[in-house]
């Protein structure tokens, strides 16, 4: 694999959507709630921003928008500036825990690209997030959680498999990827997400979204 999703790079746009329900209805909530701050011509860096899909439809919204996308896989940056070639983009191949930005953005948005830390990881990805906005600015994140408790969390994961084998995926490759729950990928809990975003510093802490085992979250520095 070219990058920690469950995809190469090149088929990523075609097949994620077999994987995860509700996939663009993840950026869908992301926009909405952005065009709904009120922003003027906003800095916005996209950290794991993938294939760059996120910032094509924002940009097709709002064209006023400043993106830097980041991403730690160099796949999917090229996939990404392919697919945004001709716009005033800046690039930059690093994962969240390694950004390197001080108060510059008015929006970080981290979509589905967080699961892949463990706990301190994760708190660290997201004190860079909250570091690199400025006071003010909201960050953004779509996640693969848990559920609160091992029965509903077994239920859930049954529901995502139907989910998966019913958008064509074979039962092998659904138990490998479920496998990456614990391995692969570590999801939280939705309150753990909220107690985590607390603990980092935003004032505000919220649920933006959620279905399946996926949730979004929004919190203001
Ligand atoms: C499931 S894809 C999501 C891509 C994109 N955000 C989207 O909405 O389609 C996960 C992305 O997270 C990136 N990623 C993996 N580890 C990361 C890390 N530590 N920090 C930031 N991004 C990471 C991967 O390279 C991949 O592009």
């Amino acid at each position: 694999m070219d990058n920690s999703s469950s995809y190469n790079s090149d088929i990523y746009d075609e097949k994620i959507t077999s994987v995860l329900p509700y996939y663009r209805e993840y950026h869908t909530q992301v926009i909405d709630l952005v065009r709904n701050m009120g922003m003027n011509s906003p800095e916005w860096l996209d950290t794991g921003c993938g294939t760059g899909t996120l910032a094509l439809r924002a940009l097709s919204e709002m064209p006023g928008i400043r993106f830097t996308l980041a991403d730690p896989s160099e796949n999917m940056l090229d996939e990404a500036k392919a697919k945004l070639d001709g716009r005033d983009i800046r690039y930059v191949n690093a994962p969240s825990d390694k950004l390197p930005f001080i108060a510059e953005f008015d929006i970080i948005t981290a979509i589905q690209s967080h699961h892949y830390y463990d706990i301190n990881g994760r708190k660290q990805a997201v004190k860079r997030c909250f570091d690199a906005l400025k006071k003010g600015g909201v960050f953004v994140t779509f996640e693969n959680i848990r559920m609160s408790s091992d029965i509903s969390d077994a239920i859930a994961v049954t529901r995502w498999k139907t989910y998966q084998k019913e958008h064509g995926r074979s039962p092998e490759d659904v138990e490998a990827h479920i496998a990456r729950r614990g391995t692969v990928m570590f999801p939280i809990t939705i309150e753990e997400h909220l107690d985590m975003l607390k603990k980092c510093g935003f004032a505000t802490a919220d649920i933006l979204w959620t279905s399946y085992l996926q949730a979004g979250f929004w919190a203001v520095k």
